[in-house]
């Protein structure tokens, strides 16, 4: 695997990686969910293509970005064994050099849910997958099904701005007791780690009413029912899958989708329901 910290020195990589090129972007902390991308992306890709950075764009002021699990050693070892062929590993100042003042506005889907708890998050998030994918120029982006809210948010952005890129969504990946893995899995105690697989619970509480001819409120109001005591709700709902907009029922693809606190750890999970 080569790596690049630079971006004149990743395009010098990328521009003769032969095609089509597969592109995996993450914040580290790799985990199983992250290694299921980068298969999907050789099995699919003749190259394959990572970036290893943790986009102080994408957190609040008040956020984890100081103590975000970081472990580039073992990450790169990681993604050297699953078969990338070129990381682009780059640091806050070559990703944002002094001056830097363009951002990539995330519209209205990025305005809600994640977007309503956390403001400046989806911006962040689209304003670096622009910059990366400007670097990278893959054939294929690779995200993965846990982060619905961000890959619907990427889907509209690539077709509103004209990336030449497709987008392939990869499946959660769960451990046994259905806790949808996550780098922010690391900080829960114990008893969190305990309490945490009711989320998706609950979301399969609520997806099971509403298969049963609940209303949305009942199945919600269940769904709630569902979540451990410790679980401090910041939001369950039912939306449209490309839109993010609430709806009553799923009667085209939608997502029920969940946010939760368990201590200071906010976690995330979602059920694709077609
Ligand atoms: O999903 C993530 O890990 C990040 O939001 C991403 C897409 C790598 C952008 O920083």
């Amino acid at each position: 695997m080569q790596v690049a910290e630079t971006v004149a020195h990743a395009r010098a990589f990328f521009d003769v990686l032969p095609r089509p090129l597969g592109y995996v972007p993450t914040m580290g902390a790799l985990h199983a969910g992250h290694l299921a991308l980068v298969r999907a992306a050789r099995d699919e890709c003749t190259s394959v293509a990572a970036s290893l950075f943790v986009n102080p764009l994408q957190f609040g002021p008040n956020e984890d970005l100081a103590k975000y699990p970081r472990d580039p050693e073992g990450d790169r070892e990681k993604l050297a064994a699953a078969g990338v062929d070129v990381l682009f590993a780059p640091d806050a100042a070559a990703m944002y050099p002094p001056g830097f003042s363009t951002f990539v506005d995330a519209g209205s889907i990025g305005a809600r849910y994640e977007g309503a708890v956390r403001p400046e998050h989806f911006r962040g998030v689209t304003t670096v997958v622009t910059k990366l994918l400007h670097v990278v120029q893959p054939d294929v982006l690779y995200l993965g099904q846990k982060d619905a809210q961000q890959t619907a948010v990427l889907r509209r952005m690539v077709r509103d701005l004209d990336f030449p890129v497709r987008i392939a969504i990869v499946p959660t990946i769960r451990e046994s007791d259905g806790l949808a893995m996550s780098s922010r899995n690391a900080y829960l105690s114990a008893e969190q780690r305990a309490a945490a697989p009711s989320l998706q619970k609950a979301l399969v509480a609520i997806r099971d009413a509403l298969a049963d001819g609940a209303t949305k409120t009942q199945a919600l109001a269940i769904g709630r029912g569902a979540l451990h005591p410790l679980a401090a709700l910041d939001y369950l709902d039912v939306v449209d899958a490309a839109t993010f907009e609430p709806v009553e029922r799923p009667n085209s693809p939608a997502f029920i989708v969940g946010a939760a606190r368990f201590g200071t750890t906010r976690l995330l999970d979602n059920l694709y329901v077609e």
